[in-house]
């Protein structure tokens, strides 16, 4: 168990950021199971907000719009080992979150600082409330959403690596690899170009490029770098 500032105390957080394809789900499903933590995907709640904002006709890139969104809705995470199931208002959309279209409104939602505000003390509390601890992947996890988590990884690879991978992901996906190379680029500048929180590692993450690494080398290191922590903790 963790202190914070304000004398709350929590469970272990490993922060897991990086752009899109770059392993994060994969490497924090695996951690979830092996450190008996919860998995939290971020990248989830935005989804959900953008889909609600296409049911609605919300305009994506305006800030005011978006917010005005957010004051009517609710979004939780409910973790299970097949991954994470969202509710929006109680319905479960976790099918309809991974359209192209869901895809890229999330990411235009997601630039807006006021609706990032709303985001962070969301997924603040759903960390909190797990005393097991918890794996949160994101974007913004180890700079903004937890910047005391102990153990932080950055995972990374080439945009073709990425796309690559995502490709094999969905093969029946109408999108051709180079459609889906143009989006990937597209997002990540959105990405790490937005004023508010914009992707990058934090001072005190560990970077890890996954491009020439197989699964199996990244899950290996991830776990070392988690048992390393747990392993100073039962020592001090
Ligand atoms: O990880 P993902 O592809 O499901 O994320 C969907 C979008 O949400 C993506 O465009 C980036 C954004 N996102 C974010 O800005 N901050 C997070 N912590 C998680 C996701």
């Amino acid at each position: 168990m963790n202190e914070n500032g304000n004398g709350t105390r929590y469970g272990l957080v490993v922060a897991i950021d990086g752009p899109a394809g770059a392993g994060k789900s994969t490497v924090a499903q695996h951690l979830a199971r092996r450190f008996g933590l919860l998995n939290l995907e971020t990248g989830a709640m935005y989804r959900a907000l953008a889909l609600k904002a296409l049911q609605r006709g919300t305009t994506v890139d305006d800030a005011e719009e978006v917010l005005a969104l957010t004051g009517h809705t609710r979004i939780v995470l409910e973790p299970s080992d097949a991954g994470n199931r969202v509710l929006l208002d109680g319905e479960d959309v976790t099918a309809e979150l991974r359209a192209p279209q869901v895809t890229t409104a999330a990411s235009f939602v997601s630039v807006h600082g006021p609706v990032r505000e709303w985001m962070v003390r969301a997924q603040r509390s759903l960390g909190l409330a797990s005393p097991a601890g918890v794996v949160m992947e994101g974007r913004d996890i180890g700079t903004v959403v937890f910047p005391d988590a102990p153990v932080k990884i950055f995972l990374d690879a080439s945009v073709e690596a990425r796309g690559d991978r995502r490709f094999a992901q969905q093969p029946t996906a109408a999108e051709s690899r180079d459609a889906l190379l143009h989006q990937m680029r597209d997002r990540d500048t959105r990405d790490r170009e937005r004023v508010q929180s914009p992707l990058r590692p934090a001072a005190d993450a560990v970077l890890l490029d996954t491009t020439t690494l197989s699964l199996e080398q990244v899950l290996q290191r991830t776990e070392q770098l988690v048992q390393a922590h747990l392993d100073s903790r039962s020592s001090n």
